[in-house]
């Protein structure tokens, strides 16, 4: 088993373990963190047939209380409805301060869990136990919890780290081929962004034989960055690389185009976008494009720039009439540049533009 510490600049402090067969050993790991409390499970209607037996008698094994709350699988369970629905059944299973959720899904348990743990009684603690390959690598680490609402994704949420974050890689084995691509795209993000052999995994390797190593790299280079910057004032700007396009094409699509489907759209318009004004070289861009279509993600985005500009305009990420966009220098390295909101429209229109 592989654990790396994540320690932000206010002291919070936990371990983020990755490995192949501990889920029965969580609830023992979790008492490491956390005194034997009630613990309120929170999971999905595909992933509780699965694994939370195993989770709810690990709990119980180590001495908590175990309450349990599946949802609707679903990205339309980050909402505000069900959000309330889950502060009520911690108020129904007297839950106090003391007390603590578990998040047993993929990206959108975890979001909608560390919400509603992050408020609750003003907060009260929460672990991780991500059972998708996006959530391993990305979603889990860094305590940013978020619902969706309907002006767009992730308006309202609030940072708040989990005592541990504790992920099982048998878990993966069950995930549609679908839902691996879409962990891909963030993992290859993280290559992009900052670790050329991790890139190197999905341009030339076997991902799929590499899933501890993929996820392992990421947790590191996530946790760097929370570190220093957790609130997202600064560097962690950069982890955003693609979302600003992904989150309106994920608007625009009703949210059939799932998450990292559409990160993998919006990294390859900012390639492309990077490309076009000089900052990237062609055969780098040409190889994050042809590393995206390798491991079967979609390069090409089904909407007209205009449209996705008026729905990033009110994305979370624009600050006033300004906003941050992350664009590719090399494979390694990214730049942030803060551009007025009136230019996304020509970024956009520069990204949809095939290379020459
Ligand atoms: P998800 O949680 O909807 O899971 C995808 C699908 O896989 C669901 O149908 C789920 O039921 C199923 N599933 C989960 N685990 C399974 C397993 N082991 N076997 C079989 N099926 C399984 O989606 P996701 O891709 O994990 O996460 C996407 C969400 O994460 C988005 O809402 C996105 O905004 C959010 N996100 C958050 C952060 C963050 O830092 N907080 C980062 C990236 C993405
Ligand atoms: N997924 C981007 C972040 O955690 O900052």
């Amino acid at each position: 088993m592989n654990t790396q510490i994540l320690t932000t600049p206010q002291g919070e402090s936990y371990p983020i373990a990755t490995g192949s067969g501990f889920l029965p050993e969580i609830g023992k790991m979790a008492a490491e963190q956390i005194k034997p409390c009630r613990v309120m499970i929170v999971t999905d209607s595909n992933v509780a047939p699965l694994y939370l037996d195993t989770v709810r008698k690990s709990f119980a094994d180590a001495g908590f209380s175990v309450f349990t709350h599946p949802v609707p699988a679903g990205e339309e369970s980050k909402s505000v409805a069900v959000l309330g629905e889950l502060l009520e059944a911690f108020a129904e299973a007297k839950m106090t301060r003391t007390d603590f959720a578990a998040a047993l899904g993929g990206g959108v348990i975890g979001d909608l869990t560390g919400f509603a743990a992050g408020c609750y009684l003003r907060g009260i603690r929460f672990a991780q136990i991500p059972t998708t390959l996006l959530a391993a690598v990305d979603a889990s680490v860094g305590g940013k919890t978020a619902v969706n609402l309907a002006h767009g994704k992730n308006l309202a949420g609030l940072f708040h780290q989990p005592i541990g974050v504790y992920c099982d890689t048998d878990t993966l084995k069950t995930l549609h081929p679908h839902e691996l691509e879409d962990g891909y795209a963030e993992a290859i993000k993280h290559g992009i962004l900052d670790d050329p052999a991790l890139f190197e995994i999905f341009e030339h390797g076997d991902p799929a034989g590499n899933i501890e190593e993929i996820i392992v790299r990421s947790v590191i280079y996530k946790s760097r960055i929370v570190m220093e910057d957790p609130n997202e004032k600064g560097v962690r700007k950069m982890l955003n690389l693609g979302h600003t396009p992904a989150h309106a094409i994920e608007r625009l699509s009703d949210f059939e185009i799932s998450h990292g489907h559409a990160v993998s759209m919006g990294i390859a318009m900012m390639t492309r976008a990077a490309a076009r004004r000089n900052m990237l070289k062609i055969d780098e861009a040409s190889r994050i494009i042809n590393t995206l279509k390798r491991n079967n993600l979609p390069t090409e985005c089904p909407y007209p720039a205009k449209e996705m500009a008026e729905i990033a305009a009110v994305d979370k990420k624009a600050a006033a009439s300004d906003i941050t966009v992350i664009l590719p220098e090399k494979i390694g390295k990214c730049v942030m540049q803060k551009m007025p909101v009136a230019a996304l429209e020509s970024l956009f229109a520069d990204g949809l533009e095939a290379l020459s």
